[in-house]
């Protein structure tokens, strides 16, 4: 068996992710929808085309996806969040079941373009939280030898934005080698484990799916609420 758009994959190794080995029961409804963000506005970025193969093999699994481009998003609170790249990035994160997040490392931190992605998805807007309990895979692109600092951070991020960030992870070494002139990955350890964090974050978003409100569901936010109530209801008996 070959994979025509992933020729550098083994085909006979792959295990589609399935509903009954997850324990789910059969019928899932629709496919795992994915969000990819990347963080460079370079016209041969790497990050770009480490996400672009991030979907290919995304897609292969039975994930339906969308990758957000950067380009023309303003700077964080330099226009309203009315404006179309905007409204467009929150749609496509609330759209999501899960994400990947693929920065470039630049001065050992993740890059301004891709935090400001971040920075602009609130964790909560009204009843909306446009990240909160969905899964997340993060992966990094270096120009020197290998390097965890991005990874690190979009962990970081991600436990801030109350992601479920999955325990696999890529960082791609010297990535200017890693692809020929069509802008494809070549084969490599490093192909191999985009392919292996791609079938873990679609095993996890099946497992996560219908179940991210219970799991993010906090003692101490309810305690809260309980708070909340009470002073409302010793409010009205005042009031009455
Ligand atoms: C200003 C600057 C700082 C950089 N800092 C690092 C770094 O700290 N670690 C690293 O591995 N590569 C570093 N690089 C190399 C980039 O990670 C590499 O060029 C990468 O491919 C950029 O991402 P892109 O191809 O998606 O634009 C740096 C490059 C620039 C221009």
């Amino acid at each position: 068996m070959t994979f025509d758009d992933l020729p550098n994959v083994t085909a006979d190794a792959i295990d589609l992710p399935d509903l009954d080995k997850l324990g789910l029961p059969a019928e899932a409804d629709h496919a795992p929808r994915i969000l990819i963000l990347y963080g460079s506005l370079r016209p041969q970025s790497y990050s770009h085309k480490l996400a672009l193969e991030a979907e290919r093999v995304l897609r292969r699994f039975g994930a339906e996806t969308r990758v957000f481009d950067p380009h023309e998003l303003p700077l964080l609170d330099s226009v309203d969040k009315h404006h179309p790249k905007v409204r467009e990035l929150r749609e496509l994160s609330q759209w999501s079941e899960g994400q990947v997040w693929v920065s470039p490392e630049r001065h050992g931190a993740v890059t301004g373009v891709f935090k400001n992605q971040i920075d602009w998805l609130p964790l909560e807007d009204g009843s909306v939280r446009p990240t909160q309990g969905r899964t997340l895979a993060v992966m990094q692109v270096c120009g020197g030898s290998q390097s965890f600092n991005v990874v690190n951070s979009l962990r970081l991020l991600g436990r801030w934005m109350r992601m479920v960030t999955i325990p696999n992870q890529s960082s791609v070494a010297k990535a200017w080698q890693e692809f020929d002139d069509d802008g494809r990955m070549k084969p490599s350890p490093y192909y191999d484990r985009v392919v292996d964090v791609m079938e873990e974050l679609v095993k996890f978003t099946l497992l996560v799916r219908g179940r991210s409100d219970y799991l993010v569901d906090r003692y101490s936010e309810r305690k809260g609420d309980v708070a909340a109530r009470e002073l409302a209801r010793q409010a009205a008996v005042t009031a009455a």
